[in-house]
């Protein structure tokens, strides 16, 4: 199965980035994510064992943090809009260098291109003048989660396979 590692926003960040991402195509035209498909993908395995991936992940002991939502950018190559930290997270960097290390432990083979902490928000985008401001949005990562992605004529569908949880004394999300 096609799986990948990501993080899944609470789901008032999720309304509030698809309402930005419904306002965005305005100007941009293209695809907005739905609400419940929009996450930040950690790291992405292809199709492989989830009973390995599992294995892998749970010997990641991670840190709970807050996501900043400060930055959106249109990337020319692959025509999407996403959101993003200005500056990755040093636990989230943290969580992913981890993640990298048990899953080439676990002799997964992991995409050369390196991690950009990024939300997609619109596919088959245009360039526009400009993007609409951010509003605030609140997205605390207390866990992470290993998600399977089925492609079909209508888009990619998710599935949640498991979530595992980040430390912290911050509960609320
Ligand atoms: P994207 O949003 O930039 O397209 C599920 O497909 C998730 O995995 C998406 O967030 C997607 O990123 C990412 N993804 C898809 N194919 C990928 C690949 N070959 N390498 C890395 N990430 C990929």
């Amino acid at each position: 199965m096609r799986l990948f590692f990501a993080l899944w926003p609470p789901p008032a960040a999720a309304r509030i980035l698809a309402d930005w991402a419904g306002k965005a195509a305005r100007d941009t035209g293209g695809k907005p994510v739905a609400a419940e498909k929009i996450h930040l993908t950690l790291a992405f395995l292809g199709d492989a064992d989830p009973k390995e991936a599992i294995a892998a992940a749970k010997e990641i002991h991670g840190e709970a943090f807050d996501l900043p939502i400060e930055e959106s950018e249109y990337w020319k190559r692959n025509r999407i809009v996403w959101v993003g930290p200005r500056q990755i997270p040093a636990p989230l960097e943290r969580l992913v260098t981890a993640l990298q290390l048990e899953l080439f432990r676990a002799e997964f083979i992991l995409e050369r291109r390196p991690f950009a902490a990024h939300v997609t928000l619109l596919r088959k985008a245009r360039m526009a003048l400009a993007l609409p401001d951010l509003p605030p949005v609140r997205w605390h990562a207390s866990d992470f989660v290993l998600v399977q992605s089925h492609t079909s004529r209508t888009g990619p569908t998710y599935a949640t396979v498991q979530g595992f949880p980040l430390a912290g004394n911050q509960t609320i999300r």
